[in-house]
């Protein structure tokens, strides 16, 4: 017999990226970025090495119409001997080798193709805001990469919420292509963005899909660092080449931690996946970028069904250890943004 259903209706959890027909799950969308890896662009070339030998050993499961596949351009590889040991310290970088501009768009994208090994892009992303490009001359350089084929679609990455709409705009007045999709930080302990900041992004004509990540705070959210030993090999014990993140986990989010940790086992889970399943209940959430490290730790993927157990008093009691959901600002949201359906 024929299944006369459309793939939408399988039970598979897919979901629309922002306003666009691209059915992202949770574990066919693969993010990569010019700067990642070490040496910078070593992510792609590995992730390209990884996907040729899978694709041979399954070439149905691995098929390329079935893998949404992006990256990220902002800091190039730079190729210098003192940049590839410092990963994070872009001083040798040339001035043009930052930033979204013309130039560094059309080189990123060919070199990205190549230590991708794909003859496309699914989404390519402007991986930071840069204040020295205008914003038509992105949307304008992105719009090219777009309609030569290279990519299908653009993004952003924690860019000013102001900035996606300008470039909408910008868009709409040049005939051009506007972004689809915001890549902002979301977990349990930083809410500002995706509850907040990009709310007016998320309405229309706008409809920004997301792609989160830090869903775990680096790891602090896994429970890993609660008895206030650093495991060796994790990520804080690597923390001194990580210049982003505090090798000091704050005492409030250990307190706050332990409590949870409760709750996960009251839901027989693990506070790592009670963690990844709480982004995932927010409906601006399209995709959770998953930061594993070992394969064991793809224990996560449990939160598409954990899901279904944060019951409204469940997320109520998570609200009260975490006592930080963003104050709304009346005069940017409007006197009646707390009325049932208001738009924001
Ligand atoms: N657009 C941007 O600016 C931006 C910024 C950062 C990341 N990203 C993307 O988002 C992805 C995820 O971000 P992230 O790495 O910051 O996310 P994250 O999920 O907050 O942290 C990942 C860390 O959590 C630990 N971890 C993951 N699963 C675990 C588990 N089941 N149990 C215990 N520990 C676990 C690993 O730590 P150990 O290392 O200790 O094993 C890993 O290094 C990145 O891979 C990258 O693709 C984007």
């Amino acid at each position: 017999m024929f299944d006369t259903t459309s793939p939408k209706d399988w039970k598979m959890e897919y979901t629309s990226l922002g306003g666009t027909g691209l059915q992202v799950s949770r574990i066919n969308y693969f993010d990569n970025a010019e700067a990642y890896g070490n040496p910078r662009g070593n992510c792609e070339i590995l992730f390209g090495e990884a996907l040729k030998q899978l694709q041979k050993t399954d070439p149905y499961l691995y098929r390329r119409t079935d893998l949404v596949i992006t990256t990220k351009f902002f800091w190039a590889p730079s190729g210098h001997p003192q940049s590839i040991q410092r990963r994070f310290d872009y001083s040798y970088n040339g001035i043009n080798e930052y930033g979204t501009s013309r130039k560094h768009i059309m080189e990123s994208i060919d070199k990205s193709l190549k230590r991708l090994q794909l003859d496309y892009i699914d989404v390519v992303y402007a991986h930071r805001f840069d204040a020295l490009t205008p914003v038509l001359e992105v949307v304008r350089a992105f719009t090219d990469v777009v309609k030569s084929g290279k990519a299908h679609y653009w993004g952003t990455s924690m860019w000013p919420s102001w900035r996606i709409i300008q470039a909408f705009h910008l868009a709409q007045q040049y005939n051009l292509i506007p972004p689809i999709v915001e890549q902002p930080k979301y977990n349990l302990f930083d809410r500002h963005y995706v509850e907040d900041h990009y709310l007016p992004v998320f309405d229309h004509p706008y409809n920004i899909g997301t792609t989160i990540w830090g869903a775990l705070d680096g790891g602090i959210l896994s429970g890993k660092y609660n008895s206030g030993e650093v495991p060796k090999g994790s990520r804080l014990d690597k923390a001194s080449r990580l210049t982003f993140f505090d090798p000091n986990i704050p005492k409030h989010k250990l307190e706050k931690l332990q409590k949870l940790q409760l709750i996960a086992q009251r839901l027989e889970t693990t506070v790592s996946v009670l963690s990844i399943a709480w982004c995932l209940k927010n409906k601006h959430v399209s995709v959770v970028l998953l930061g594993a490290t070992k394969a064991s730790q793809l224990e996560t993927f449990a939160a598409i069904k954990v899901q279904d157990k944060l019951t409204p008093s469940i997320m109520q009691e998570i609200e009260e250890i975490i006592q930080n959901k963003p104050k709304l600002d009346t005069n940017l949201y409007g006197p009646f943004f707390r009325i049932p359906n208001a738009r924001l």
